[in-house]
């Protein structure tokens, strides 16, 4: 009887059955691991705009309440992006000729609003509502992280299922006062505890119902 394989070709068997094992190994650790990272959630990672918008000079800087350009916000599912007005309302008298806001003249004089590329958005599939977070004491902080700091927008948070259910499943950990839901680097006060438990109640905020998948899918 003729050996098909060589005495070689056991080794070379050996090595491909571990190799197959490690690279299976590998891909299922990726495959746990991207869907997580910023990388594909896209948080942290600033988003380029057609005008480089900031919020910190806006904001951190200049104070502007979020209601100025986001109008929306206490009376609507969506917060709103600021026309193109708005800028206008200080910028036709300040940097009137700087490159930077070119697009900025060019949308005021053809009308077309400026395209702003979205940094947080859920699915279409996915019911949200700005006004009632506002309402029941959940901050813009908490959501988009301390924007004020951000040059260039980014996502603060991966806006998936399991990050909004572990809010919904226990919110009183998130809430504040809802005079203070716009305030950026908000400190709780010392009995903030106190205050959360009231706020439960006060606000008419079911905490028993708010996991009912017709919530965010209906
Ligand atoms: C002077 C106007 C202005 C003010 C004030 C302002 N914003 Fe904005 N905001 C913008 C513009 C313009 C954009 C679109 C460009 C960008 O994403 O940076 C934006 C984008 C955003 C986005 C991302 C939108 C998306 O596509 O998902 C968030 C979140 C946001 N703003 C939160 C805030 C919060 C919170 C405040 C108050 C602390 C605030 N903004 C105050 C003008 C403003
Ligand atoms: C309340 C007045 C005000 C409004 C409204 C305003 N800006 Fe500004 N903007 C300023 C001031 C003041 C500066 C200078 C900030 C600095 O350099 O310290 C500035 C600076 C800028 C710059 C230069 C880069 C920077 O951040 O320094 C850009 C770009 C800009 N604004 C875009 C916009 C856009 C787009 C809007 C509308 C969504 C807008 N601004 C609305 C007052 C305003
Ligand atoms: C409970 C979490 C949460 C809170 C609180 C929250 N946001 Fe958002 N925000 C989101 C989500 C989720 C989206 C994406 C919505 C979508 O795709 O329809 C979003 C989108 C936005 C956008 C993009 C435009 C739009 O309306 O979709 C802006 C601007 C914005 N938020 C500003 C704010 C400001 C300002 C506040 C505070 C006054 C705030 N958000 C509070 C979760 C939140
Ligand atoms: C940090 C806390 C927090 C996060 C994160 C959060 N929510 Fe909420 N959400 C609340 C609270 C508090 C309420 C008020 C519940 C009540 O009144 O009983 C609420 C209410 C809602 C409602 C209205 C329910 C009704 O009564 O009609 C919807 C819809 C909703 N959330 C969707 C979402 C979605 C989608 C996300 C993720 C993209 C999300 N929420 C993330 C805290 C949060
Ligand atoms: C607080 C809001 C919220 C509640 C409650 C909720 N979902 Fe979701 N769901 C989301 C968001 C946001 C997404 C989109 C982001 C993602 O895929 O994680 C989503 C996505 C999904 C998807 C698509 C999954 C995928 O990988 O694309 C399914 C299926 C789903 N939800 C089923 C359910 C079921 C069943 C329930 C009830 C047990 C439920 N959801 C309750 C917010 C919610």
């Amino acid at each position: 009887m003729p050996q098909v394989f060589s005495k070689s070709a056991n080794g070379v068997a050996r090595f491909v059955v571990w190799a197959t094992c490690a690279a299976l190994l590998l891909a299922i650790v990726i495959g746990i691991a991207l869907p997580r990272s910023g990388f594909v959630t896209g948080v942290g990672q600033a988003v380029a705009q057609p005008v480089p918008f900031s919020h910190k000079h806006h904001v951190g800087q200049l104070g502007l309440d979020c209601r100025y350009c986001h109008n929306g916000v206490e009376t609507s599912s969506s917060a709103g992006l600021p026309a193109t007005e708005v800028c206008m309302t200080c910028h036709s008298q300040l940097f009137t000729n700087a490159d930077m806001l070119a697009p900025v003249r060019a949308s005021l004089a053809s009308g077309h609003p400026l395209e702003w590329q979205r940094v947080n958005s859920v699915p279409d599939f996915v019911y949200f509502n700005h006004s009632i977070h506002i309402a029941k004491g959940v901050a813009c902080e908490t959501c988009h992280g301390e924007v004020d700091d951000m040059p260039l927008t980014a996502r603060a948070h991966s806006l998936n299922m399991g990050w909004c259910l572990d809010c919904h499943r226990d919110p009183q950990p998130n809430l504040r006062p809802p005079q203070d839901v716009f305030l950026m680097h908000w400190k709780p006060p010392d009995d903030i505890a106190r205050i959360r438990r009231s706020l439960i109640s006060l606000l008419d905020i079911h905490p028993e119902t708010m996991t009912d998948c017709y919530v965010c899918h209906r």
